[in-house]
Parts: C-alpha cells; sequence; structure tokens
C-alpha cells in the first residue's frame, strides 16, 4: 500500500468517530468538501424553522448545518449531540458567537442514550449520521421519544464518495426505522446535486 493510499485509508476510517490528527483531517474535509457544504445547507432551507423553536442536531461534525440554520432561528435555540469531542470542540468555535449569545450549546453524548435533560424538541435532525449507529432502530425510537408531540425528524442521506449504498435505499430504510418508532406522516425530499441527497421526514403523533 502506497503511502497515500494509507493515508487516505486512516482518514476515511475517522468519518464515524474523528479523533486525534487523522480526525482533524477528517473534520477538514467535512467543512470544505462541496457536497458537504450542499446538504449542511439544504437541510437549513428544508427545516425554515418556525420562530421559537426548540431543534437537537445529531452527529453535527464540523457544525455547518447549525451554522446555516442561525440566521432564521429568531428566538429559538440548537443544542448539538455529537459522540466526537474534537467535532463538538470545532462546531463550537465555528458557532462560538452564537454559543456566547446562548443561542447554541454542544453536548458530547451518544444518539443511542442522549443526556435524559434533553427532550422536548420541536425538531431533531440529523445529516449523514446514522449509517454509523450500530443499532439504527434503537436510536431512532430513543430520539422519537425525545420529540414533543407534533415535533418533527429530519434524517438527511447523501451517499459519500467511498460507499456503494444508494441514498434511495437508505431513505427506504429510514423510513422503515421511523415507523417502527411510532412516527408518522413520513415522506421524503430530494436534493438534485451529484450525488442525490434524500431527507426522510416524519412526525411524532399527539
Ligand atoms: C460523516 S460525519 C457527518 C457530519 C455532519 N453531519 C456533516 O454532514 O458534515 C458523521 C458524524 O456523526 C458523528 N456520530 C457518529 N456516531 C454517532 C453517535 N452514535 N452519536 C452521535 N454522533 C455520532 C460522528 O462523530 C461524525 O461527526
Amino acid at each position: 500500500m502506497s503511502i497515500k493510499s494509507y493515508v487516505m485509508a486512516r482518514v476515511i476510517d475517522q468519518f464515524h468517530h474523528p479523533r486525534g490528527m487523522y480526525g482533524r483531517v477528517a473534520g477538514r474535509i467535512m467543512a470544505t468538501r462541496d457536497t458537504n457544504v450542499a446538504r449542511n445547507h439544504w437541510i437549513a432551507e428544508i427545516i425554515g424553522p418556525p420562530a421559537g423553536v426548540s431543534i437537537l442536531e445529531i452527529g453535527h461534525g464540523p457544525g455547518l448545518a447549525i451554522e446555516a440554520l442561525l440566521p432564521s432561528l429568531d428566538g429559538g435555540h440548537i443544542t448539538g449531540l455529537e459522540i466526537s469531542d474534537l467535532m463538538s470542540r470545532s462546531a463550537a468555535k465555528r458557532n462560538k458567537d452564537a454559543v456566547e449569545r446562548g443561542d447554541v450549546d454542544f453536548r458530547v453524548g451518544d444518539s443511542a442514550n442522549p443526556p435524559p435533560e434533553l427532550t422536548g424538541y420541536d425538531i431533531i435532525y440529523a445529516v449523514n449520521a446514522s449509517m454509523f449507529w450500530p443499532e439504527p432502530l434503537v436510536a431512532i425510537t430513543e430520539l422519537a421519544s425525545r420529540l414533543s408531540t407534533g415535533g418533527e425528524m429530519v434524517f438527511v442521506y447523501m451517499p459519500p464518495p467511498t460507499s456503494t449504498d444508494s441514498a434511495q435505499a437508505v431513505a427506504a430504510e429510514t423510513a422503515e426505522h421511523f415507523a417502527a418508532a411510532g412516527l408518522t406522516n413520513i415522506g421524503h425530499d430530494e436534493m438534485s446535486f451529484d450525488p442525490i441527497a434524500i431527507a426522510t421526514r416524519g412526525t411524532r403523533p399527539s
């Protein structure tokens, strides 16, 4: 294996939980690659949060989607939950002013077991994160219980360059998990990009 292939393999291995030197490179790629930037801006557009909402993002990486949501937050609040301490610090740095204003806070933790006080959200979303969860249905069921009634869950998936999974297949599986977790009004939005990104949405019934 060439040195370049070795380094690339080490970096790719970091996307599920960035740590250390190779994790910083993975975080830099997440923050700058065109496709990453586009899908994170797109989720901010499709969520288009109404005033005063309470939002939780899971697996935010460098925090691009949170940064894109800030201009429309209008009295709301966003919490970011990340398994990677490195990414939590990176996202806090990117969104420093909003953290200082108290509009955003960042927590280190696992999607399957969020701290108990993270509850009562109007919107919970994730972007290219759930494919790394060992038991996605367990995590999605737990997260669905943290929505307010009428609250919405939105998961975006865009196949990364190394993936052989289609966006359609992952979105169909996510929809099954949403239904099994008790969410209703399940549907999809698509972003025409190369590659395509699909958002799966579901609502916690009253
Ligand atoms: C491919 S990155 C995507 C980051 C960001 N959402 C984006 O689109 O740029 C996946 C992120 O999910 C986080 N992650 C993976 N498993 C997680 C878990 N069980 N709970 C919380 N975060 C997790 C990783 O640390 C990583 O930052």
